[in-house]
C-alpha cells in the first residue's frame, strides 16, 4: 500500500506497472471491468405501417420498424445475447393531440408493439418508456398550461394511466422519463394495486435538460412540434447533489433502479450515484452521442468499434450495471455473444 502512497519512484525499477501490461494474456488476466452483451439495452423506434423500415437521418444506421418487424430484431438482440430492448413510438401526426391521450390507449402503437416482441421472444425483456412527448401536438412530455409550462400533479396522472396501460400490454420494466416530481410513488402504487408486483420501475432519475437529444426527437418525431425548451423540468447540467436529491427520492418512492442520462458527459453522476446509493444504475448513451460518434468515424477522426467499446467500456468503470446504446447490437457483435 505504501508503495501506491508515497515511494512510487523510489520503488523504480522494482515496480513496473507496465509489467502486467505487456502480453494480451496478462492484459486480460488484470482487467478491472469488462463490458458483455448483458450490460447493453438496446433502443428501438417503432412506427405505423406493415414491413416498414424507416431510416433515420440524423441517426445513421438507425431506423424505425413497423411492428410486424420487430419480431426480427427481438431475435436477433436475443441471439446477441442482449437481455433487454427499449421501445420508442413515432406516433402518426393525426394521433397526437394537446392532451397526447393516445399514450393511454390500450392498443397504441406502443403496446402493440410490446406484445409483438412479448410474444415472438418472451425471454427478452421489454423497458418502456413513461412520457407524453410522442404523443403530444407541443412535443413537451406533460400537458401544458396556458403559458407553456409543464404541469406537475396533471402529468403525473396521466403518466400513471400510461404506466398501467403498457404494464398491461406485457412490459417488464416501465421507465418514467419525463421528470415530473412524485410520479415513481404514484406508478408503483398503482402497479401494486393492479396486481403488477413484478413489473420494475426504471427511474430516468437524473435526466439532464441536454442538447444530446437532437436526433431522438427526429426519431419520435416530436423536434419539429417542440415549443420552447424542457428545462422547467429536466435539470440543470450545472448541477449535481441535486441529481443525488432526485435518485434518492425515486429509490425511496419505489424505484427499482435508475438511470442517469445522457451518458458520457455525465459519468461523474453514475459514480457518485453508485458510490452513495449502491444500487443498480443505468446510463443512457443517448442519441446525440451516437451520432457523434458515428460522425467521427465518418469523417475518418476515429475507428467506429474501438469508440463504441471505449465508450460503452467506461460506463462500466464508472459504475454503471449496463447502458441503453443504439450501438447495442454493434457491440454486441463484437463482444461475440
Ligand atoms: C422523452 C425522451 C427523450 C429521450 C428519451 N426519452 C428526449 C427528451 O427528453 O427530449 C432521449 C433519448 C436520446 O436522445 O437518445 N421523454
Amino acid at each position: 500500500m505504501l508503495l501506491y502512497i508515497a515511494g512510487m519512484t523510489a520503488s523504480f525499477p522494482a515496480i513496473r506497472l507496465r509489467r502486467t501490461r505487456v502480453a494480451p494474456w496478462s492484459r486480460a488476466m488484470v482487467a478491472e471491468h469488462r463490458l458483455t452483451p448483458a450490460d447493453l439495452i438496446w433502443p428501438l423506434f417503432v412506427t405505423s405501417g406493415s414491413d416498414v423500415e424507416e431510416p433515420i437521418g440524423s441517426l445513421p444506421g438507425v431506423s424505425r420498424w413497423s411492428v410486424d418487424r420487430l419480431a426480427a430484431q427481438a431475435r436477433a438482440a436475443r441471439d446477441l445475447g442482449i437481455p433487454c430492448l427499449a421501445l420508442f413510438p413515432n406516433t402518426p401526426r393525426e394521433l397526437r393531440s394537446e392532451d397526447g391521450r393516445e399514450a393511454l390507449n390500450p392498443d397504441n402503437l406502443m403496446c402493440r408493439a410490446i406484445r409483438a416482441v412479448k410474444d415472438a421472444v418472451p425471454e427478452i425483456g421489454v423497458l418502456t418508456d413513461v412520457a407524453l412527448d410522442p404523443y403530444t401536438t407541443h412535443g413537451h412530455d406533460g400537458l401544458i398550461d396556458k403559458g407553456g409550462n409543464v404541469l406537475n400533479d396533471a402529468t403525473s396522472r396521466l403518466l400513471v394511466e400510461q404506466a398501467l396501460v403498457q404494464a398491461g400490454a406485457g412490459s417488464d420494466i416501465v421507465a418514467p422519463s419525463d421528470m415530473m416530481d412524485g410520479r415513481v410513488g404514484a406508478i408503483r402504487a398503482v402497479l401494486e394495486q393492479g396486481g403488477h408486483h413484478d413489473v420494475q420501475i426504471m427511474a430516468y432519475a437524473a435526466k439532464y435538460a441536454s442538447a444530446f437529444y437532437g436526433p431522438f426527437r427526429d426519431a419520435v418525431g416530436s423536434r419539429g412540434l417542440l415549443k420552447g425548451d424542457k428545462r422547467g423540468y429536466q435539470m440543470d447540467p450545472a448541477n449535481a447533489e441535486e441529481a443525488l436529491r432526485e435518485v434518492a427520492l425515486d429509490l425511496a418512492e419505489g424505484a427499482d433502479t435508475v438511470m442517469v442520462k445522457p451518458g458520457l458527459p455525465y459519468l461523474d453522476i453514475v459514480r457518485r450515484v453508485k458510490e452513495r446509493f449502491e444500487v443498480p444504475v443505468f446510463a443512457y448513451q443517448v442519441s446525440g452521442e451516437y451520432a457523434m460518434i458515428e460522425a467521427a468515424a465518418a469523417a475518418g477522426a476515429g475507428d467506429r468499434e474501438a469508440l463504441v467499446l471505449e465508450t460503452l467500456l467506461a460506463f462500466k468503470r464508472a459504475g454503471a450495471s449496463g447502458v441503453l446504446t443504439y450501438h447495442a447490437p454493434l457491440a454486441a457483435r463484437l463482444l461475440g455473444a
